[in-house]
């Protein structure tokens, strides 16, 4: 039985004082509220550290938004695993499409970056989605294929067991424009026939795939009611506690 996971990518906001004051808004709402699914926050580096600190003795977890795959070196502004560790995560997002497309990462920088994070310990996160445009031009299957297979290439059943993934298709982000619930079931479902044929039917039955793109506490509880998604990858409603929390409670 898949748990399902509801995790927040803060992306690039919230300076420290304003993190603080989001972590305790969210855990005075969570205190009121029976939790059913794992809760991930994912603030930006600098608030890693006072993150985990704060969120010591709670239901949520505390993932990065990025890692670099080496352990150290002269990689300016790169973070390690090794790093995200010390400062108390447990997951990291790996591949997301604003990672693709603005920052120009690949799906080989994105397949050494989840065999460094599972060496470590960490749990990946690893998006994966279409444009709108592929979307338009009936290639959605194969661009999820491609991702897929080049972003797990020579990753072991074993390990693959650890990953969670998430289905972000790009024209949903940030748009306002949500899948519909039959169209985020169709590529989940493909996803993880996927899944089966890579390494087993028991080991796609086990994996979290959730859903991210425009996530709202209004759609949330038809998206997750789907037999396919198990969670949400939260970005705009995660930043304020409220509605991040009314999603964690339509899982
Ligand atoms: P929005 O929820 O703002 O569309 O962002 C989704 C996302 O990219 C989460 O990683």
């Amino acid at each position: 039985m898949r748990k399902k996971i509801v995790a927040g990518n803060w992306k690039m906001f919230n300076n420290l004082n304003e993190s603080v004051t989001l972590i305790s808004e969210l855990k005075q709402e969570l205190a009121n509220t029976e939790v059913n699914c794992k809760v991930v926050i994912c603030p930006p580096f600098t608030s890693l550290e006072t993150a985990t600190t704060l969120l010591k003795d709670s239901v949520v977890e505390v993932g990065a938004q990025n890692m670099f795959y080496e352990d150290n070196g002269a990689y300016t502004a790169e973070i390690s695993a090794g790093m995200l560790l010390s400062v108390g995560c447990k997951y990291v997002i790996l591949g997301h499409s604003e990672r693709r497309t603005i920052f120009g990462e690949n799906d080989e920088l994105i397949n050494k970056k989840i065999k460094k994070a599972l060496a470590s310990g960490l749990i990946p996160i690893f998006c994966i989605g279409e444009t709108l445009a592929e979307r338009e031009g009936g290639v959605t299957e194969k661009v999820i294929e491609t991702q897929v297979k080049k972003g797990l290439e020579g990753i072991s059943e074993e390990d693959f067991k650890k990953i969670v993934i998430a289905y972000e298709p790009v024209w949903a982000i940030g748009t306002g424009k949500t899948a519909t619930p039959a169209q985020a079931q169709e590529v989940h479902a493909y996803i993880r026939g996927l899944l089966t044929s890579l390494y087993s039917k028991e080991a796609a039955d086990g994996t979290v795939i959730q859903y991210g793109g425009s996530v709202k506490p209004e759609n949330a509880k038809e998206l997750l009611s789907q037999a396919d998604i198990d969670g949400a990858l939260v970005g705009g409603a995660c930043l304020k506690a409220k509605s991040f929390t009314e999603i964690i409670k339509c899982a």
